[in-house]
């Protein structure tokens, strides 16, 4: 009896833990980032951010972005959004310098060091990230 029943409790077993797998690491490969409710624009030329995220979800460690991930959240990946809020750009947890601080996990932080390091990494304002129209 019990050796009938066996494979059965396996199989199940296997297919929960591929469905847990799969939801672990969905991974968006197209994100446009969206400001937070009542942030305002720092100025009027700023245009919304499209943002390659599959692209670099395979170049750079997910960490490394990522950077409140733990053991405990390990495969919850809270948007930055969800924390950097303030429209206040001194702030460090703050919108503006999520994306614009001086090193990662800010986009512009890793891309001028990159640069430094012969990268190709965007870094112009209205020709690279916001662009017009
Ligand atoms: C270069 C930085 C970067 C890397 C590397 C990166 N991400 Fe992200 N990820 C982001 C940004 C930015 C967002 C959008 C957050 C927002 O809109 O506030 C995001 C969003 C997400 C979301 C959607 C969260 C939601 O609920 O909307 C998931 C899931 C995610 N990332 C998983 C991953 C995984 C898994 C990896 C590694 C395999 C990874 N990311 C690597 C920057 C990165
Ligand atoms: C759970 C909340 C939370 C999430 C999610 C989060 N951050 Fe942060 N972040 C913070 C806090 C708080 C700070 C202030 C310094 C610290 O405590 O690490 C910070 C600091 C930073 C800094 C340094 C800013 C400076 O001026 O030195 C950057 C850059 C940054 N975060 C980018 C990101 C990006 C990009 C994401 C998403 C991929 C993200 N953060 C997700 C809370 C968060
Ligand atoms: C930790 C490092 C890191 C962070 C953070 C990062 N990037 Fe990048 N990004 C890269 C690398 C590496 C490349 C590839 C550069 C090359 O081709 O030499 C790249 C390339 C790009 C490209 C060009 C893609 C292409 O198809 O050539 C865009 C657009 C871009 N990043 C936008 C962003 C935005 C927007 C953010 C923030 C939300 C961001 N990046 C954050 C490392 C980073």
């Amino acid at each position: 009896m019990l050796k009938r029943i066996l494979p059965f409790i396996s199989a199940v077993a296997i297919a929960f833990l591929a469905i847990t797998a799969v939801q672990a690491y969905e991974v968006p490969d197209k994100i446009t980032i969206v400001r937070p409710a009542g942030n305002k624009k720092l100025n009027t030329w700023v245009k919304e951010v499209k943002f390659p995220h599959g692209f670099h979800a395979i170049n750079v460690a997910c960490k490394k972005c990522h950077h409140k991930e733990s053991g405990k959240t390990l495969g919850e990946f809270v948007p930055c959004r969800e924390c950097h809020v303030s429209d206040d750009p001194n702030d460090k947890s703050g919108f503006y310098r999520a994306w614009h601080s001086d090193g990662p996990p800010s986009c512009l932080g890793c891309h001028t060091q990159m640069r430094t390091k012969g990268g190709k990494n965007p870094v112009g304002c209205t020709t690279a990230c916001h662009k017009p129209g």
